[in-house]
């Protein structure tokens, strides 16, 4: 090709790896037996993970007090790298009291199985009303990232982690590229922009043409779908990931595009999740990241555009990842395609909007979206699949 390409580079410098080796594998079995052992929720293990694989970098760990404090109150690192979400692992008191300092802790998953090694060098109490009003920007329960902040224990523990094995994914083995492979992957295709796009909900049109609009501008675009943890009314990742499979089939030009997971879980913390999204692609190597209506928000806890502001409050070198903004997109009839106000003279009697909720609510009566929000590809997949699970969830009412 005659073109030197290199990959942006990570958030801090450099892309962590902290899987461990051959030797410390033996050596920590060798010890599991004898090891206080914590078990990891679905989001803590959804962490280890990202920081083991450096999708986290430059974290090679869960925070220490000083960087937590620092990250929740000045949304950076202690040595001033932005960084806006706290990355932490809440234990009871209970517990912390039975662990010493500079000890390895054993990290069990969810299931009880041996899974990472944490060396712990601090245990610290947390303030959890500060830390809900800095990050989700309400004390309000409700909220589901404010409810887990809530609901989990009271300490936390820092130190660095290793993980013992990248075990494949158990539904998406296919689309789980790591950090380290997706950088192998740009430079392979050759490309020089790549942007990243985070999402949690089924595909529809204002994503397809918001992410078309981008790569018009780019050399490549990353879909990242979200398959960790989301609250329990968020549609499950399988079936999202079907409708992907379904629109790249149909509607994308695969040399210009990857599909793979992106293995965190949901915090709901609107502007602060949009950085910490975009830092999280960089590290995966994306050179650009979209950040449309509301990102990461739920209910009307944040401003429609409140995500896309608080990028200003950085300059763009520090975060190294540029924002590709856009606008709240509809289905114009007056123009007969998708639009936002930017680019359509549309009145707002001539716009389709739908929102999520009202999608989902249909989906469950084992309606069709109509074609000017869906492909209807995906509305007909859609709603063959949350009819059924609805009918599943009604059953298992019934039953109890
Ligand atoms: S999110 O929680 O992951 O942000 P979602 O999957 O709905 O939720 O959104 C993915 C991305 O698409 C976000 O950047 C969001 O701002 C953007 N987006 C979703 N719907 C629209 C829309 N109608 N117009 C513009 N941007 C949108």
């Amino acid at each position: 090709m005659g073109r030197h390409l290199q990959s942006i580079a990570p958030h801090g410098g450099q892309l962590i790896n902290r899987l461990a080796s051959k030797a410390q594998v033996s050596e920590f079995l060798s010890k599991a037996e004898f090891l206080p052992r914590v078990q990891l929720s679905e989001r803590a293990l959804s962490d280890l993970e990202l920081i083991a694989i450096g999708g986290f970098s430059p974290l090679t760990g869960f925070m220490s007090q000083a960087d937590y404090e620092s990250v929740v109150t000045d949304m950076r690192l202690q040595n001033g790298l932005p960084w806006s979400i706290p990355i932490t692992l809440p234990v009871s008191e209970a517990i912390a009291d039975q662990l010493n300092i500079d000890t390895l802790v054993r990290l069990d998953d969810p299931n009880g199985v041996f899974i990472g090694v944490l060396e712990l060098s601090e245990k610290y109490a947390y303030d959890k009303l500060k830390e809900a009003l800095h990050i989700y920007r309400t004390n309000e329960d409700r909220h589901p990232g404010v409810k887990v902040v809530y609901n989990q224990g009271n300490v936390y523990l820092a130190g660095d982690i290793w993980l013992l094995e990248r075990r494949s994914h158990p539904q998406f083995p296919t689309y789980q590229i790591d950090p380290k492979e997706s950088r192998a992957l740009f430079l392979e295709k050759g490309w020089r922009t790549i942007v990243g796009f985070q999402t949690r909900n089924p595909i529809h049109r204002a994503h397809e043409y918001i992410q078309k609009c981008a790569l018009e501008i780019v050399d490549g675009l990353f879909l990242h779908p979200l398959v960790g943890a989301t609250k329990s009314d968020d549609v499950p990742a399988d079936v999202r990931m079907r409708c992907y499979e379904i629109m790249l089939e149909h509607y994308y030009p695969l040399d210009r595009v990857t599909l793979a997971i992106n293995p965190a879980a949901m915090r709901y913390a609107g502007p602060r999740e949009a950085i910490f999204h975009a830092l999280v692609r960089k590290n995966y190597g994306c050179t650009h990241f979209i950040v449309g209506r509301d990102h990461a928000g739920v209910g009307d806890y944040y401003g429609t555009y409140d995500a896309q502001y608080i990028f200003d409050e950085f300059t763009p070198s520090e975060l190294g990842i540029a924002p590709m903004m856009f606008e709240h997109a509809f289905f114009c009839k007056r123009t007969k395609g998708m639009a936002t106000t930017k680019t359509s003279p549309s009145l707002p009697e001539e716009r389709i909007h739908l929102s999520g909720t009202k999608v989902r609510e249909m989906l469950r009566r084992g309606e069709c979206p109509p074609p000017e929000f869906s492909r209807p590809e995906v509305a007909a997949e859609l709603a063959k699949i949350m009819h059924k699970m609805a009918i599943a969830e009604s059953a298992t009412e019934f039953q109890i």
